[in-house]
């Protein structure tokens, strides 16, 4: 992959940079608690909205998630201050990009499991994604394991990333969390 790695030349996070992770951040850390609740409840008329609701937030974060990396490889990102230790700058950057791979591999994940199960796939209620895959009832099955894999493994390190961003936000008060905040 193109490099991504926090040294790419940028003097700052452009608003369109910093408006697409904060949509990200408010939508998966919305999905995740959904898609645990809708697959552990009865089917009822609330259950199904929050499926169809999963799924279409879901297909928007893989569109949003396409165009975030396509502009961060263009654009790249600011580079670290030189006091930041190495391991820090190298923890970081590889948990971003783990991050920016499983924005795109958990929703085709999902995508992929629904539409062999139950296709077509529609974006909220209406629009039927006019493509899907075929598959039997185990590969379904691995497929929406694999979802849950990619979205547990995504949540653990948005814990991890947000402990992160805090520390250096209010405990060495460095900048870090302020480039990515608007304005
Ligand atoms: C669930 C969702 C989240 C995802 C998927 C996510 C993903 C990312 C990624 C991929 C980057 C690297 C940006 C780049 O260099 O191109 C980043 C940066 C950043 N994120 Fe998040 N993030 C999430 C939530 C949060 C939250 C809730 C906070 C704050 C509490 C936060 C704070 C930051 C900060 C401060 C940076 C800039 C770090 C730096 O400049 O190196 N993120 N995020
Ligand atoms: C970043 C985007 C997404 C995240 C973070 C996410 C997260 C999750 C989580 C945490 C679960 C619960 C897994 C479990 O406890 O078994 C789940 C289940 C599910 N997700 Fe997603 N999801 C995303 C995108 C999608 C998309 C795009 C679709 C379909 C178009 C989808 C369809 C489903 C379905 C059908 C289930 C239920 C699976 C089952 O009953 O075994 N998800 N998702």
């Amino acid at each position: 992959m193109t490099n991504v790695s926090a040294s790419t030349a940028a003097a700052e996070y452009s608003t369109a940079q910093k408006w697409l992770h904060w949509l990200h951040a408010a939508l998966i850390l919305t999905l995740i608690p959904v898609g645990i609740i809708m697959s552990n409840s009865d089917p009822s008329p609330t259950v199904n909205a929050m499926y169809e609701l999963h799924k279409s937030f879901g297909m928007t974060v893989f569109v949003l998630a396409v165009i975030r990396v396509a502009y961060r490889v263009a654009r790249g990102a600011p580079a670290y201050a030189d006091e930041l230790p190495a391991v820090q700058r190298m923890a970081a950057n590889a948990v971003h990009h783990l991050l920016y791979a499983l924005i795109v591999v958990t929703p085709i994940l999902g995508f992929v499991g629904t539409s062999m199960c139950c296709k077509p796939v529609n974006l909220f209620w209406t629009v039927p994604v006019p493509f899907g895959f075929d598959g039997s009832e185990a590969t379904t099955k691995l497929v929406f394991t694999l979802h849950k894999t990619a979205a547990i493994t995504m949540a653990v390190l948005v814990i991890g990333h947000i402990g992160a961003a805090l520390f250096h936000g209010f405990v060495r008060r460095d900048g870090i969390l302020r480039r990515m905040l608007p304005g």
